[in-house]
């Protein structure tokens, strides 16, 4: 059953270096890249993307972060690719809820910069894939 989520490489992973890390694990996994782009985002567009947590405490850090700079947005293709990719990022806090060998868990600290999105349904991601590539 193929499926297509939508990845984001968000700005700190960029500033770090981290880009080609996470496809690497992407593609070691045998996940397919479908679509991928540079991008530094307007605030329109991270806000459609975090609409779910509007009105929430972290919301306006977040879209801050997120516009900060460029980030790698992806669409990922392959078999139960929304949870097997969510498996490789880790859990939202790196340190409290990502174990090690994680992205998440391997390279982050703080929840704010937990360096990638990965969509969590089906329904998110064909959401999210529109947002991001409406042309796919
Ligand atoms: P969420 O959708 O809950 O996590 P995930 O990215 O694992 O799906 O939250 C979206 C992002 O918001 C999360 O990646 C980091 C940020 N965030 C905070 O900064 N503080 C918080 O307390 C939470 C829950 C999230
Ligand atoms: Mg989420």
């Amino acid at each position: 059953m193929s499926e297509r989520t939508l990845v984001l490489v968000k700005p700190d992973g960029v500033s770090r270096g981290l880009v080609g890390e996470v496809i690497s694990r992407i593609e070691r996994k045998g996940l397919k890249l479908a679509a991928l782009e540079l991008r530094t985002v307007e605030r329109g567009v991270a806000e459609q993307h975090y609409a779910e947590h509007d009105g929430k405490p972290f919301f306006n850090d977040l879209l801050d972060f997120i516009t900060s700079g460029p980030l790698v947005a992806l669409v990922v293709e392959g078999t139960r690719a929304i949870s097997a990719f969510r498996q490789l990022a880790g859990g939202t806090d790196p340190v409290e809820k990502a174990t090690p060998g994680t992205l998440r868990g391997d390279f982050g600290l703080e929840v704010q910069y937990n360096l990638v999105h990965g969509s969590d349904s089906p329904e998110s991601a064909e959401r999210e894939i529109k947002i991001w590539f409406p042309n796919l």
